[in-house]
């Protein structure tokens, strides 16, 4: 599997036709990654694609023509799926941090919300004038995951911490409107083993099975979240799909009493294989030995680099030769403007850069604002 979703023919067809720095996604990648998870998973899973991946209308409206539903957590983003008239159930909306405003617009659209704590359902029921079933979103004990963007298992921003579940329960039997209908607990990020992946998924089972045996929760969802990964590498691995799909039937098969449906909001790993982020080499420079290319870009347009110290992967469009150790750096007046340490042939400058698998938390996250450089144009390409 290429790491790149356009060939170095069509990356400098891109950057002739568009200009650099530039995003491009590939439609036909897109429908690939959702077909390609969709085909390995049981019947009852139901795909929710994050929307925070990469919010691009194209995106968004070809992942909606595949069936797929859709995770929000903001209002711009239950806005942009509003706008796809979707069927009703096909929305969820989660966030640690909901605003009046967007737990109205959520009810008003019907969208199924991610109860983070009993704030969010004591405010719901107070706005509902029927009864609303809402997931709740639980901070898992014992899930060892070791990732940076959730932060384990230790202290979370996110969701209920699993013990504190039954004290809520018991407050949340008061509210008039609001019904616990579903779990959602959510431990993982860019995770490419299966195995690892299916654990936290049958320790977030025991948990759902708990609720329901021990405190009566009636589920009709459990939502597993997302965290599907990607390669970044070459010498990667990608995640196995048929062991994951196989996994997780087997996982439903030990769990009779749960007839409901299964929700996963992967974001990345349908999003990040469709796009490519193009950019040029302004300078090349030596410095106390090290070599440096100075981008027409850098964090940002592409700012998890720094953030997760993980490059994205990186080729120089129609260059080959022998390799060397640069440090690529942007045009920002700031040392933290680093898209990593790679191995490239000699650089020149105006030569083009192809930063693959950034159709996901790359221009979403990008902090376009610092340093007011143009903001790089997202093209989406039909095959
Ligand atoms: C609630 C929720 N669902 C899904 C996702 C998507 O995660 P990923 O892109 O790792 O699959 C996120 C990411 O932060 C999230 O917060």
């Amino acid at each position: 599997m290429s790491l790149f979703a356009f060939s170095d023919a069509e990356c400098s067809n891109l950057a002739t036709a568009h200009g650099t720095p530039c995003f491009a996604y590939r439609r036909s990648v897109a429908e690939a990654s959702f077909s390609a998870l969709r085909a390995v998973l049981p019947p009852r899973v139901r795909l929710a694609y994050a929307v925070k991946a990469n919010p691009h209308a194209d995106l968004l409206a070809c992942f909606a023509a595949l069936d797929a539903s859709f995770d929000c957590a903001s209002l711009g983003e239950l806005k942009r799926i509003a706008a796809l008239n979707l069927g009703p159930g096909r929305v969820f909306f989660a966030g640690p941090g909901k605003r009046e405003e967007e737990l109205k617009l959520a009810l008003e659209l019907g969208v199924r919300i991610q109860a983070e704590g009993f704030e969010d359902l004591e405010r719901l029921d107070a706005m509902a004038t029927s009864d609303v079933a809402v997931n709740l979103r639980v901070h898992p004990l014992g899930v060892e995951e070791g990732s940076r963007i959730l932060g384990g298992s230790g202290p979370s921003a996110f969701g209920v911490d699993e013990e504190a579940v039954p004290d809520l329960l018991a407050r949340a039997g008061s509210l008039m409107h609001v019904k616990i209908r579903g779990l959602h607990a959510f431990a993982a990020s860019n995770q490419r083993d299966a195995g690892t992946l299916l654990a936290i998924h049958a320790r977030i089972f025991d948990l759902a099975k708990r609720l329901h045996h021990d405190h009566g929760v009636l589920l009709e969802q459990i939502d597993l979240g997302g965290g599907l990964g990607v390669p970044y590498a070459e010498d990667e691995t990608p995640l196995d799909l048929t062991t994951f799909g196989t996994g997780l039937a087997a996982l439903l098969d030990r769990h009779p009493w749960f007839t409901g449906e299964v929700i996963l909001e992967p974001g990345r790993f349908l999003a990040a294989p469709c796009g490519v982020y193009l950019a040029r080499v302004v300078r090349v420079k030596e410095s106390r030995g090290e070599r440096f290319a100075i981008l027409e870009g850098g964090v940002n347009h592409l700012l998890r680099p720094a953030l997760t110290g993980q490059p994205f992967p990186v080729r120089a469009v129609g260059k080959a030769g022998p390799l060397h150790r640069t440090t690529l750096a942007g045009p920002l007046c700031t040392s933290l403007d680093r898209l990593g340490e790679v191995d490239l042939p000699d650089l020149a400058p105006g030569d083009l850069l192809a930063f693959g698998h950034t159709g996901a938390y790359g221009f979403t996250e990008a902090m376009t604002a610092f340093l007011s450089h143009p903001v790089p144009p997202e093209v989406w390409v039909e095959d």
